[in-house]
């Protein structure tokens, strides 16, 4: 169903409901997502962003509800991955002589995926294409969150569509931030900011800082995947700007996996003494959580203790994901601190204090080993990592 925004307008792209794996299968997408995209029509026609390839017929018949597809001159592809250049080979059949504006490094990665001899003009920050009464005004934002994404503001409507930035996976019976739950929302929008966006936090608010210092006026800021910010659009660039400078907050997250639960009362011991201390935290078995729901804890928390029995002298399987989410996202301002049980080598400690100092995590206090299953000197020795954790956390 095709939604107008404003005066000629619309948004025509697509809600994806039932999506719950996105990246293949590396994020969970618990509350399905949206493929937006938008068709704005002034003397020249222009559509900005497609939709991924499942959708494509489907979203043709949205803008065919609007225009006939071939009077479409310009198309936009701010971004090149597939979910949003999906729909690039049938629109640019449908439109043979539209053409197709990319930034610089968007040529690399539109040409790479569909090797088609398409009109291509790139266009660097402040590239200006006329289009009537209203004008495309570009902005590249290199690393928001692939080389090659752009942002594109149309000027003289102040609507800013930065493709993934600010965005949520987020499926609903609206398009506008003001109709839907705001607690979904946030919960959307920061674990879409906390598991593709926190390596590039630096870049995040100084490309905030150069597009607020552009004084471009903003009534809706319009991105790629989920709702429109329509309300106080600037609440998302603040809140963008809040996260960017990973100022955690004092509390812990426990992570886990065990086999015979000696790892579990471990965990439990150090939960206790982070209470005992005042400092609030939450324990995640990670053999049964899911992996990107607790990525947004951690970049929520300021600690993140690890426990994991010793398998083949080094970590179950479980706990190795988020040791390489640990490594790629790159999170600022952490301590950390491992523990775990074991029968005979006992390396597990080892490997994931020496895997939080690669990841430029500090090791709060020494990690607590227990062999076979913790007596009560081993669990309070768990109790006083917690609290030597919460004083850390609370320095
Ligand atoms: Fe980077 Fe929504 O794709």
């Amino acid at each position: 169903m095709v939604t107008e925004l404003m005066k000629d307008v619309y948004w025509v792209g697509i809600v994806d409901w039932s999506l719950r794996k996105f990246h293949g299968h590396e994020l969970s997408t618990h509350r399905g997502s949206t493929y937006n995209s938008y068709l704005i029509r002034d003397e020249k026609t222009v559509l900005i962003d497609t939709t991924w390839a499942p959708f494509k017929e489907e979203w043709l018949e949205n803008i065919r509800a609007v225009i006939d597809p071939a009077k479409i001159d310009i198309v936009v592809a701010n971004h090149a991955e597939p979910d949003h250049s999906g729909g690039l080979p049938l629109i640019m059949q449908h439109a043979p002589n539209a053409e197709l504006i990319v930034s610089r490094r968007g040529m690399e990665s539109i040409e790479g995926l569909y090797h088609q001899p398409w009109k291509f003009r790139a266009v660097k920050t402040g590239d200006r294409i006329p289009i009537g009464k209203s004008e495309l005004v570009f902005i590249e934002a290199t690393m928001l969150h692939w080389p090659d994404s752009m942002f594109t503001y149309l000027a003289g409507r102040n609507l800013l569509m930065p493709n993934d930035a600010f965005g949520q996976h987020y499926a609903t019976a609206y398009r506008f931030n003001d109709q839907v739950d705001q607690e979904e929302l946030y919960e959307e929008a920061i674990k879409y900011y906390a598991n593709i966006l926190t390596p590039f936090s630096p870049l995040v608010s100084k490309k905030i800082d150069e597009v607020l210092a552009l004084g471009l006026p903003v009534d809706m800021i319009a991105p790629s995947h989920g709702v429109i910010w329509r309300k106080d659009p600037l609440q998302i660039v603040t809140t963008y700007k809040k996260w960017a400078a990973q100022a955690p907050e004092k509390t812990a997250v426990i992570l886990y996996d065990t086999m015979w639960e000696a790892t579990r009362k471990m965990a439990e011991a150090v939960g206790g003494g982070l209470a005992a201390e005042g400092v609030p935290y939450k324990i995640f078995h990670m053999a049964v959580t899911d992996r990107n729901d607790v990525i947004t804890e951690i970049f929520k928390t300021k600690a993140v203790v690890i426990g994991s029995c010793t398998v083949n002298q080094g970590v179950l399987p479980t706990i190795s994901p988020i040791l390489e989410d640990l490594r790629g996202l790159r999170f600022q301002n952490k301590i950390g601190a491992a523990f775990g049980s074991y029968g005979w080598s006992g390396e597990s400690v080892k490997v994931i204090e020496e895997h939080l100092q690669r990841c430029k995590i500090p090791v709060a206090c020494p990690g607590v080993k227990a062999k076979w299953q913790p007596k009560p000197a081993d669990l309070e020795a768990c109790a006083n990592m917690g609290k030597a954790v919460a004083q850390a956390v609370k320095a």
